[in-house]
C-alpha cells in the first residue's frame, strides 16, 4: 500500500471527491479540508463534512466511504461536484464523472487513485473549542463539520484498473 504524495497540498490545491453509498443509491461533493495520517495505530484519512450537506447523509448511514483524488483535466467535473447537490440533480450526470463500483463504496473511472474507508470514527466540531477568527470566518450562518475518520483499507490506483 503506498501513496506518496505533498499531505498540505493534496486537498487544498488538487482537492478530492468524498463519496459514500452503493453504485445503485450514493452521493459525491467536493472536498478540499481533510487529513492523512495514523490513529490507534492504523493509517487512516479525515474529512469534514457539513451537515447541510447531502452526503452528510450518507457518511453517516454508510460504514465505507471513499476519497478520490483526479488529474487537473477534471477540475471541472470537481467544481460541478462542489457546487451542485445530489438532492437536486444527478450529480455524476451533471459531471460526465463515470462511477465505478467497489463493492463496499463507490468511486470514479477517472480517478487517479482512490483511498477506500472504513469508517472508525465520526465527531461535530464544537464552536466553543474554536479560535474567534475561525467561527467569524466559517462558522456565522451554518453549523460547524463534523469529522468523519476512516482506516484505510485499500489504496486503488488508477492505472490498476
Ligand atoms: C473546492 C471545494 C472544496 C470544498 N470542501 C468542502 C469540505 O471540505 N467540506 C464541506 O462540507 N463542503 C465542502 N465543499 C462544499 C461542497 O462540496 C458542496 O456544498 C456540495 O455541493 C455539496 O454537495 P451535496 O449536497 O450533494 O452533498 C467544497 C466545495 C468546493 C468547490
Amino acid at each position: 500500500m503506498e501513496f506518496n504524495t505533498d499531505i498540505f497540498s493534496q486537498y487544498d490545491k488538487k482537492w478530492a471527491l468524498v463519496s459514500a453509498g452503493t453504485i445503485q443509491k450514493h452521493n459525491t461533493m467536493t472536498v478540499s479540508w481533510g487529513g492523512m495520517g495514523t490513529l490507534w495505530s492504523r493509517p487512516m484519512v479525515t474529512v469534514y463534512i457539513k451537515p447541510c450537506r447531502y452526503t452528510y447523509g450518507f457518511m453517516n448511514d454508510n460504514e465505507y466511504f471513499t476519497v478520490s483524488f483526479y488529474p487537473e483535466e477534471c477540475r471541472k467535473a470537481l467544481g460541478v461536484m462542489g457546487k451542485l447537490s445530489g438532492r437536486d440533480v444527478d450529480k455524476d450526470k451533471e459531471s460526465g464523472l463515470t462511477p465505478l463500483d467497489l463493492g463496499k463504496a463507490v468511486t470514479y473511472k477517472e480517478a487517479e487513485v482512490t483511498i477506500l474507508c472504513r469508517k472508525i470514527y465520526a465527531q461535530d466540531l464544537e464552536s466553543d473549542r474554536m479560535p474567534q477568527d475561525v467561527i467569524e470566518r466559517y462558522y456565522t450562518e451554518e453549523a460547524p463539520h463534523r469529522m468523519f475518520i476512516g482506516e484505510v483499507i485499500e489504496i486503488i490506483p488508477g492505472e490498476a484498473r
